[in-house]
């Protein structure tokens, strides 16, 4: 059917609770034919549509398994790259918003990555001694160089094992786009930080020098995300003067010093679970997206169990919140109309290379 398509600004207007009936029966006529995939920093009105929730990797696999014509994708751009990527070719990945990007995935680019490869390679022949690493909180064109590279992709469960598989090939890692999670990788791995140097993409030779680049084990991309920087130290120490026995929970994407102070470390849905089982009572502070601590704290406070965010002012992931229930239900109507609209496609070319970065961490972490 080749009808032209229904125009966000008629949607942008719809209240929510309107959205919410409609896309319920939206999703009712759609039945099997779509899957609705849904990252846990999503706020709660759109996250009560979706089919299945989680971390990027749990999500990843779900792409890859899923049968459906349509993956709506309720999360940031990398992850319906990924979708695509790791889907049948016939099966459409649509993202609700294309603003919804990650700032994070943006501090790492092509021209830089093959700049710095080419800089690496006055020191040291790169494809002998280096396996490329990108977090897969990236564009899908690093993930292809990776692939082609002979390296790999990693998220924040499978970290620690991407890392191990990655020493097993060459003897030194470049990491991008998240230095934390690399250097919080790699130093709970038992490799000094004076080991893990890092690689500023805006000074020639990334600010290093040979002797530096010689002794590294792991060389970290100048990347961070903006949400998780906001946590420090000092907020757990203040907390804890006030309630001492607060367990402490970071995502690793925060800054070394929390992890450091933290009990636990992981991904979204390792925070979920080791909340969920945790004993009734137990006190948490949890340094992660804020929508996920407080839906935490809405499910829980009935256990007796305390879950506070970390930092004192508010810090959401901004991208993640541009998809709303109007973005998703102009999506589903479109759908219903015969229209894809915000199809997200990685050129063939790229796909290929990058699904075998994807395939070897699928392989690892199995
Ligand atoms: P998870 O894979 O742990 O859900 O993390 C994704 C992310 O973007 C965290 O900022
Ligand atoms: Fe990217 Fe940070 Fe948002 Fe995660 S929380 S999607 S890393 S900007």
């Amino acid at each position: 059917m080749s009808v032209s398509a229904l125009a966000i600004q008629a949607f942008s207007e719809i209240d929510d609770q309107t959205c919410e009936q409609r896309i319920q029966a939206a999703r009712e006529q759609l039945g099997e034919r779509l899957v609705i995939l849904g990252h846990h920093y999503q706020r709660d009105e759109v996250f009560q549509h979706t089919d299945f929730a989680g971390d990027s990797l749990k999500l990843s696999r779900q792409a890859a398994d899923s049968a459906a014509d349509y993956i709506v994708f309720c999360g940031v751009h990398f992850m319906a790259e990924v979708a695509d990527i790791l889907s049948r070719p016939e099966q459409v990945a649509i993202l609700p918003d294309l603003s919804a990007g990650c700032s994070m995935a943006d501090m790492a680019d092509l021209n830089h990555v093959e700049k710095a490869w080419q800089e690496l390679a006055s020191v040291l022949d790169p494809d002998q001694h280096i396996t490329p690493v990108t977090y897969i909180n990236s564009a899908a064109n690093l993930k292809a160089f990776c692939g082609s590279h002979g390296g790999i992709v990693c998220t924040s469960t499978n970290a620690r094992s991407v890392l191990e598989w990655s020493f097993s090939q060459r003897d030194k890692v470049l990491f991008f786009p998240d230095q934390h999670l690399g250097r919080n990788t790699g130093f709970a791995m038992d490799i000094p930080l004076d080991q893990m140097v890092i690689w500023d993409y805006d000074q020639p030779m990334g600010g290093l020098s040979k002797e530096q680049i010689d002794q590294a084990k792991i060389i970290l991309w100048k990347g961070f995300c903006s949400v998780h920087q906001m946590f420090q130290p000092e907020q757990i120490d203040n907390f804890k003067q006030r309630y001492p026995e607060t367990k402490i929970i970071a995502h690793p994407e925060s800054p070394f010093e929390v992890c450091q102070k933290s009990d636990y470390v992981g991904s979204t849905e390792y925070i979920i679970n080791t909340i969920r089982d945790a004993e009734p009572g137990t006190r948490w502070l949890v340094a992660t997206e804020l929508n996920l601590v407080n839906r935490l704290h809405e499910q829980y406070k009935h256990e007796g169990k305390n879950v506070h965010f970390m930092s004192p002012t508010v810090c959401m992931c901004s991208t993640m919140f541009r998809i709303d229930p109007q973005h998703l239900l102009w999506v589903l109507e479109n759908l219903l109309a015969g229209n894809v609209v915000n199809q997200i496609k990685v050129p063939e070319e790229v796909a290929e290379q990058a699904r075998l970065a994807l395939d070897r961490m699928l392989e690892v972490s199995s």
